[in-house]
This record gives C-alpha cells, structure tokens and sequence, in this order.
C-alpha cells in the first residue's frame, strides 16, 4: 500500500513505547488511527492531540475486547487498512524450570493468544471489506534466537514469527489483497521492562528476578534508555507497509541472527550463552554493588 493518506490504523499496545510511536507516525502520514491499550488513560491521552485518534480500551488476552475493538473500528471510521498488533510483554528472567505457571500464562496469553484474538476479529472483517489491507505483528529479534533466562519471552515471539509467516501464506493462497509484515526489533527505548504493570492481579505476582537471570535483567535495564528510540521502529514499519515488506528490521544486524541460527543447526552447535555476555554477567554479580 503506497498511499496511506486517508486510510485508517489500529494499533494494539498504542499507550506506549513502539504502539504510541506507531499511533504518532500515521497521524502524521494523514491517516486516522485507532489506538487501542489496557492503559485507558494512556490512550485517551494520546487520543486527546487529534481528532483523528481514537481511544479504545482493549484487553488484547479477550476474544471478545478485540472483537468489540473491531466494531468500534468499523463504527468510527468506516473501515480498516493497517492493523499492528503489537501489544507485547516480558516477564521474569528465570531458568525455564523456574518460571511460574503464571508467568507462561501471561505472557502467552498477551503475546501470542492476543495476536490470535486480534487475527480472528480483524481478518473476516478484512477479507468482506475487499480493500487493500496491511497486517503488521510485532515479535522481535527473540524470534531468531534463544537466549538463557527469557525463554519464555523467546519461545513466545518465535511463535508470532510462525503466524505471521503462516498469515501471509493463507492470505496469498485466498488471492486476498492483504499484505503481512512482522516487525523484529532489537533493543527499543521503551517501557517493556516494566511490562508487570498491566499483569493481571487475579494472577501469582511476578516475583523477582535473581542470581545470574537478576544480573541479565538488569544489564538490559541498562542498556535500553541508550536503545533505538520508538519512532525510528514506526519509521521502519511504515516503510515496511509501503514496500509490502514481510520482515521488518529496524536493527540490520537482527537480519543476521537468522543466519547464524542456520549455521548453528548446519554445524551441530551446541547452545551457549555467548561466552563475554557470561564472564560479563558473572562479574557484574560479584561486582562491588552486590
Ligand atoms: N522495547 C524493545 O526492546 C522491544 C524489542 C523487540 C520487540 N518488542 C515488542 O514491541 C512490542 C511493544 O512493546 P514496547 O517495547 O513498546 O513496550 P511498552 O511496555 O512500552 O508498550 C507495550 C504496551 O502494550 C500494552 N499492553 C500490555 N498488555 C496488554 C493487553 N493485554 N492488551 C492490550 N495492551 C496491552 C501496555 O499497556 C503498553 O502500552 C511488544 O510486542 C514487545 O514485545 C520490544
């Protein structure tokens, strides 16, 4: 879709970060955006700098918020053109063994039940619609790698990947004049560590990352206020939908891990903690500060 001055957005998780700077960049392509969060008041604060955002509050985890969010769509603006679904959460950093029944259960239920929910109330109404359309998952670089201590998060974004490519591919068999994109971030300047937030309270609280885990955590903290900052990711999408690119890199080098991915299984390597990021996290929990 090369020209999307009129045409409208929604985007899941529009309250923050990435969604908010998604929400941001299509005002400013002229199109009218639907911005839809669990975060009420932050969507009706961003809907608050132009009539031409919508805030609806959604729970992306509920079958029927997302279909209540694409009849407020519909209602509002007469159409469908470009749906991000990008709300997205990360839990505690954690063995696998360690992880919480609750913690699968969240972050599945957000990352990968809430792409599938918003699948299911957007798609039929698309495919009737018959208009040139635009479907933009964000999963992430933990599409293409695992890394020790956030498998959950990691398992949960390689399934996104797997929709999004199966999505494009049942679309195209349809000869549907619907496009997909999945976004694969590195590290972006935005909330994403303080995702527990918006975790459930009728779920077990998250409890704290610790030992090496708690030493990873906290390097990521670290590192992401000098991350890329949301509105180049919005950038990239935007370009994304205009080229009907499939994989969305804001970061080149993620573009890589793919590769390396398939030189590991080509060569039979075994998994490991790149061995500097070890010694690093390993130094740091011995270092003064602890
Ligand atoms: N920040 C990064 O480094 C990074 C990297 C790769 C991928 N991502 C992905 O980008 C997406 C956006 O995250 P972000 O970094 O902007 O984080 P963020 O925390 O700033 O924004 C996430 C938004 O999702 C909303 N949300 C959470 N649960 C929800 C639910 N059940 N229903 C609806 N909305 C819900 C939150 O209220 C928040 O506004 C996520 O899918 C995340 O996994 C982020």
């Amino acid at each position: 879709m090369k020209d999307l001055t009129g045409r409208t957005g929604v985007v899941t998780g529009a309250a923050s970060g990435i969604g908010r700077a998604l929400v941001l960049r299509m005002l400013a392509e002229d199109m009218r955006v639907v911005a839809a969060d669990v975060d009420k008041a932050g969507i009706e604060a961003l809907a608050a700098e132009s009539s031409d955002i919508a805030a609806v509050h959604c729970d992306v985890t509920d079958p029927s918020s997302c279909e209540r969010l694409a009849e407020a769509a519909w209602e509002r603006f007469g159409g469908v053109h470009v749906l991000c679904n990008n709300a997205g959460v990360i839990g505690r950093f954690a063995p696998v063994w360690d992880q919480d029944p609750d913690d699968w259960r969240w972050l599945f239920s957000v990352n990968v039940l809430g792409v599938a929910n918003m699948l299911r109330a957007f798609v039929p109404r698309l495919l009737s619609q018959g208009e040139p359309a635009h479907v933009v998952n964000t999963a992430s670089e933990a599409a293409f790698t695992a890394r020790a201590f956030v498998g959950v998060y990691h398992a949960s974004k390689h399934a996104v990947l797997a929709i999004s490519e199966t999505l494009a591919q049942e679309l195209e068999e349809q000869g549907a004049p619907i496009r997909v994109s999945v976004l694969c971030p590195g590290g972006v300047n935005t909330r994403v560590l303080d995702a527990a937030r918006n975790r459930p309270g009728s779920l077990a609280p998250e409890r704290e990352s610790r030992g090496v885990a708690g030493a990873l955590r906290a390097r990521y903290g670290r590192q992401l206020p000098d991350a890329m900052a949301p509105r180049d990711v919005a950038g990239a999408v935007i370009d994304g939908i205009r080229n009907e690119r499939f994989y969305v890199f804001s970061h080149p080098e993620v573009a890589q891990l793919a590769a390396e991915r398939a030189e590991a299984v080509a060569n039979d390597t075994y998994p490991a903690l790149p061995a500097r990021l070890s010694a690093a996290l390993h130094r740091d929990l011995s270092g003064p500060s602890r």
